[in-house]
């Protein structure tokens, strides 16, 4: 299970998913519907990105979530719950959510994969800000959903 807002997917989450696929037999990407942020894209917007970029990879599904994640991934029989880590910046937010959800539920293993370090400087945040101030994408989200995210500004 590799959940996250993804508002949008960037090339690091997309790294993660292809690497992931590899390791493990079925990769479910959750996409986190009702989070405490204000998402820029629906979350069917979210989803339909994700199935986007990852239609060539067999073993890999996204679905949208809303209320806990253990629980979605309790609906699924997901038995890992993946996560990027990009910098030391990361960890210690990603260590106390892993500690809650083990806490909540504790048949699910939160597993750490480092993000390629050509894309641990990418946020969607930062994206988005580049896109609004109509920077170039070339190289921070996928080719392919470069212009829905023109299309918002
Ligand atoms: N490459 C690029 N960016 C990455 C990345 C990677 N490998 N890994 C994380 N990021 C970035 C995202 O782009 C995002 O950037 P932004 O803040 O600029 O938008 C940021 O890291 C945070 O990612 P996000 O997808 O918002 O995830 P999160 O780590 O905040 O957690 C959930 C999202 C879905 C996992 C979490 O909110 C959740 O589990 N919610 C369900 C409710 C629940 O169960 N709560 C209790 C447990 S906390």
């Amino acid at each position: 299970m590799y959940p996250g807002s993804f508002d949008p997917l960037t090339n690091g989450h997309l790294d993660i998913i292809q690497r992931a696929s590899k390791v493990f037999d079925m990769v479910i990407v959750g996409v986190l519907e009702n989070g405490n942020k204000k998402p820029l894209f629906t979350a069917t917007e979210r989803l339909e990105m994700i199935k986007e970029v990852t239609k060539d990879l067999e073993n890999v599904k996204a679905e949208a979530f809303s209320g806990l994640l253990v629980d979605f991934a309790g609906q699924h029989n997901a038995s890992v719950i993946l996560k990027g880590l990009r910098t030391v910046a990361d960890f210690e937010y990603e260590f106390q959510m892993a500690l809650l959800n083990k806490a909540l539920n504790p048949n699910y293993e939160t597993m750490f994969m480092m993000t390629d370090s050509k894309y641990s400087y990418i946020s969607s945040s930062m994206v988005k800000e580049v896109a609004r101030l109509k920077g170039s994408l070339d190289g921070l989200i996928p080719y392919s959903i470069i212009h829905k995210i023109k299309e918002k500004y």
